[in-house]
């Protein structure tokens, strides 16, 4: 009898055992507090541009702008839509969402800098989230604007910013800066050479991070490490600030953890998302993982002759620039793997509905046409806005029209997206150009759901 209960009890332990490791692994409800705080409060960064800038800038906009001082609000609306920022969804003392405020270098004038939410938060029909990639930002615009605002010339980047809306060159940025450090985070006077040219980007979704065990788009940084997001801080952190800054950026992580994919907001046909999801188990599963009361991710990183993607993200961060990331600070607990076989991670697929356009370059709009590669537009224009009349619901992305022939409109050049520049090819992953019709149109019913 008394083995009996044993039993039952040893039983009833191996049910508990999953959903007691679940909450280890779930971020401390206080940490996530603590970092949602510094996410949405807090700049790290000394101010870049004046707020005198901020108000001068709309002067050269070439068509009429809000008075800054009798319409702030006004004024926010047209520099966010300008430049591709959206609404903060928390108070921001004024300014749009990805950007704050914070004194400059001087430590007398006020004014504002780019903070982790210009790349990583977004809107989508009318509602802005932070963790939502920002698919409008157009760094290449308001970078040269403000400085210009400000009476500066913009700093000479050995890189391009961006060559199409709501992509971003984070990856040379954090190269770029890191060349100018020793490996004990002490300046260097002249750039160590890196060899690295790597493209523009689109930012992954935040909620994604809690599943991953590596992160970034090569799979070959522990998801757990906090110091590689501490990298943006190398335009003036010492070494000191950094090791004090760590606890913060632990909090943040854990928040980046603690977000939620937002649910699709329209109708979904439950019949035929059931029957998209034995599709989805049948050819994508092996990949992406499974998505039921729990999600199952395999974490694969898939090798670039499988995947076939566009390979500059792989191809264009050099072995030296790893190599010195790992013999520095950030590297100490989470090394970058360089044993992992080059090519790109199959990212989790929850609240996939929301964060078109698709792959790691931003490179395909529609759900559709990532499953069915011949109808991939070459150059297009992305939608003037994250509005739900732009979004497409049958397709599940963005609604889009072909570039007209010629050079790009002046006045928003960046709107065009053109997969023939560096890094933004449309090719590969073709996983779903075997299925019917009818059968593709089930699965992105049943990608809604998740
Ligand atoms: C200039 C745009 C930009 C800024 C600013 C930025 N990021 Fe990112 N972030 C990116 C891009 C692009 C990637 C993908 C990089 C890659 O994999 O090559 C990324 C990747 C990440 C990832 C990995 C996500 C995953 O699932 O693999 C995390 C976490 C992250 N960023 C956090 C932050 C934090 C925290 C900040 C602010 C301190 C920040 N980022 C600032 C653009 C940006
Ligand atoms: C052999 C592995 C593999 C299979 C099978 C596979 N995928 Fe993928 N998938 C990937 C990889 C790797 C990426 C990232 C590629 C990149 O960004 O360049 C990806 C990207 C995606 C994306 C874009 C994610 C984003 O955030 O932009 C979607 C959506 C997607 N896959 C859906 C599917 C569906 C649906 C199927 C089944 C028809 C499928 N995949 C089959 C490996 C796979």
């Amino acid at each position: 009898m008394r083995i009996d209960i044993q039993r039952l009890g040893a039983g009833l332990l191996l049910l508990f055992v999953p959903i007691v490791a679940r909450a280890a692994d779930a971020p401390d409800p206080a940490a996530v507090e603590r970092g949602r705080r510094l996410v949405e409060g807090r700049q790290f960064l000394k101010a870049e541009w004046s707020d005198a800038a901020y108000r001068a800038v709309g002067k050269a906009w070439g068509e009429p702008a809000p008075d800054p001082d009798g319409d702030p609000e006004g004024y926010a609306r047209a520099f966010a839509r300008r430049y591709g920022l959206h609404p903060a969804p928390f108070p921001n003392d004024g300014l749009p969402m990805g950007l704050k405020r914070s004194m400059k270098a001087d430590g007398k004038t006020r004014g504002m800098q780019v903070d982790c939410l210009v790349c990583h938060g977004g809107s989508i029909g009318g509602t802005s989230y932070v963790g939502l990639p920002n698919t409008q930002v157009d760094y290449a615009g308001f970078f040269p604007d403000l400085f210009r605002a400000d009476g500066r010339r913009a700093p000479l980047l050995p890189f391009v910013l961006n060559t199409s809306r709501g992509t971003t060159n984070a990856g040379m940025m954090s190269v770029a800066l890191m060349s100018i450090r020793n490996p004990d985070l002490s300046m260097r006077t002249f750039p160590m050479p890196m060899g690295s040219n790597l493209p523009e980007l689109d930012a992954p979704p935040w909620w994604v991070l809690k599943y991953k065990r590596t992160m970034y788009y090569d799979g070959r940084t522990p998801a757990a490490s906090v110091r590689s997001i501490m990298q943006f801080l190398l335009a003036e952190k010492t070494a000191e600030q950094f090791r004090e800054l760590e606890p913060d950026f632990a909090d943040i992580h854990a928040y980046i953890r603690s977000i939620e994919a937002p649910k699709y907001p329209f109708p979904i046909d439950r019949a035929a998302a059931d029957r998209g999801r034995s599709v989805f188990e049948a050819s994508c599963a092996s990949c992406h993982g499974t998505y039921g009361a729990t999600v199952d991710y395999p974490n694969e990183v898939v090798p670039l002759d499988v995947i076939g993607t566009d390979p500059a993200r792989i191809a264009g961060l050099s072995d030296r620039a790893v190599e010195h990331y790992n013999a520095t600070w950030f590297a100490e607990d989470h090394p970058v793997d360089p044993t992992v076989e080059r090519g790109y991670q199959a990212p989790p697929l929850v609240g996939i509905w929301a964060s078109a356009p698709y792959l790691h370059n931003g490179s395909v709009p529609t759900l559709r046409a990532l499953l069915d590669s011949p109808r991939r537009p070459r150059r297009y224009l992305r939608p003037p806005s994250t509005d739900f009349e732009h979004y497409d619901r049958r397709d599940v992305g963005w609604k889009f029209v072909e570039a007209p022939e010629g050079p790009p409109d002046p006045k928003d050049p960046r709107r065009v997206f053109d997969a023939s520049r560096y890094g933004l090819g449309v090719g590969g992953h073709t996983f779903g150009d075997k299925l019917g019709e009818a059968e593709r149109t089930d699965l992105i019913e049943y990608l809604k759901t998740l």
